[in-house]
């Protein structure tokens, strides 16, 4: 099958999830993460190519969608907010960054606000543990580390 909507870089996510991800689930989970997040939005034809490339029913796909609020959620706002929960992130205190910019945005992990302007979601690793605790806002990369309440209403100002 020629893929449309599965890019080149959406593949080499979706393999590197494989290999870490025991679970089918979690790795569908994480790559309709990659599709929404290019894409703003999930169609039948993503979901074909996933369970295409993934060799799943469609089904498969289509229920675990319905199934996540989550992808709902992420649909109702303009942008979303990821913070990494993972080791080197929780080490480096990620609890104290979500709760300054659950503080901050008027969201909790999990939601969107009633104006649709955030969406947070706790993740697995971003691949910036260098920069732990990291965080994303759209496809902006952010170091937590460095935040003040200064800075981050500096930053949270660029997304209306
Ligand atoms: S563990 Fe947080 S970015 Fe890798």
């Amino acid at each position: 099958m020629e893929y449309i909507y599965l890019t080149e870089e959406i593949i080499q996510r979706i393999n590197r999830y494989l290999e870490k991800f025991p679970r089918k689930e979690q790795v569908i989970i994480q790559a309709l993460h990659l599709i929404y997040d290019k894409y703003r939005d999930i169609q039948l034809e993503h979901i074909q190519e996933l369970a295409d490339y993934l060799k799943e029913p469609v089904a498969t796909i289509e229920g675990i969608v319905s199934f996540y609020d989550m992808f709902r959620l992420k649909r109702n706002a303009r942008h979303h907010i990821r913070i990494c929960k993972n080791l080197p992130c929780h080490i480096m205190k990620y609890k104290n960054l979500l709760k300054l910019i659950e503080e901050k945005t008027g969201v909790k992990a999990g939601e969107h606000d009633p104006n649709g302007r955030f969406y947070i979601e706790l993740v697995e690793c971003i691949g910036a543990c260098s920069i732990a605790p990291a965080f994303m806002i759209d496809n902006d990369l952010y170091d937590g580390s460095k935040i003040t309440e200064e800075k981050l209403d500096e930053i949270l100002s660029k997304y209306t």
